[in-house]
């Protein structure tokens, strides 16, 4: 499927894949501050934002192969720079295994290589079955938003909470469902870590209560070439939420590549 997308910016590119249930309006700065020196390219995973939500399962796989089919029609077919938060981590991940000969450089934001628990799989199932019977998200939304941010983030700016909630609750019913569906049948990564070969940036938030920093530092250590970058005053989101130093960490990853 090829996707709806941004271009962004001179230089070489850096695709950068959005979380879950979100789009690429997500990357909002990234676009000015890494688009800047870098052609930034930010599209809608399947079922988000502006690109089509086919009914049924939306398996990472299949996500990461929007991409490149995405990438193929821009005959960008060489190794670019791919980064990805969440979900767009888990896809990013697959990318860099899957289609390695596409892949210059990785960058891993507020992601993991897991998957989920079975009790994890089965509550995202059951979550899939409600939202699917009753066509509307914002249960799902409501319950995902109190450990998307850290608490200085819900304090010092309830606007960019109010907005993420907004921009949850656009994603139709079926693609909410069929990612759920994908999500807890993504494969565990873990083990095909030490095969990426790529310099890798990860990068956590101090306060992500989703994925703590830990496990971030546990990616970190399995994959040869990477850095772990730990953002302060940031939960799940720290693209979003504290974007400075989020900017800085990225450009400087970049920076030591060419
Ligand atoms: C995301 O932010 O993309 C989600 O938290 C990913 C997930 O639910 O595993």
């Amino acid at each position: 499927m090829i996707l709806a997308f941004d271009d962004d910016g001179p230089g070489p590119v850096v695709v950068l894949l959005h979380g879950f249930p979100l789009d690429r309006s997500m990357w909002a700065h990234q676009r000015s501050s890494v688009g800047a020196l870098y052609r930034v390219i930010s599209p809608d995973l399947r079922g988000h934002g502006e690109s089509a939500a086919p009914d049924g399962i939306y398996p990472v796989d299949a996500m990461a192969d929007d991409v490149i089919e995405t990438l193929d029609a821009l005959q960008l077919d060489g190794p670019l720079v791919v980064g990805g938060l969440s979900m767009g981590g888990y896809v990013a991940l697959s990318i860099a295994l899957r289609h390695p000969d596409r892949v210059r450089a990785l960058m891993l934001m507020n992601t993991r290589s897991a998957a989920d628990s079975p009790e994890a799989a089965r509550a995202r199932e059951e979550q899939a079955g409600q939202v699917e019977a009753s066509g509307d998200v914002e249960p799902v939304v409501a319950r995902m938003l109190p450990d998307l941010f850290a608490r200085s983030t819900f304090e010092a700016h309830p606007e960019l909470v109010a907005r993420v909630h907004h921009q949850m609750a656009r994603t139709p019913a079926r693609a909410v469902a069929g990612t759920l569906r994908g999500l807890a049948i993504r494969p565990d990564r873990t083990v095909d870590l030490p095969r990426i070969a790529v310099p890798t940036l990860v990068i956590a938030g101090a306060e992500d209560r989703l994925i703590p920093v830990e496990e971030s530092e546990r990616l970190a250590r399995g994959i040869p070439k990477a850095r772990l970058v730990t953002i302060p005053d940031a939960g799940h989101l720290a693209p979003l939420e504290n974007h400075e130093p989020t900017d800085a960490a990225i450009l400087e990853f970049l920076k030591s590549l060419w």
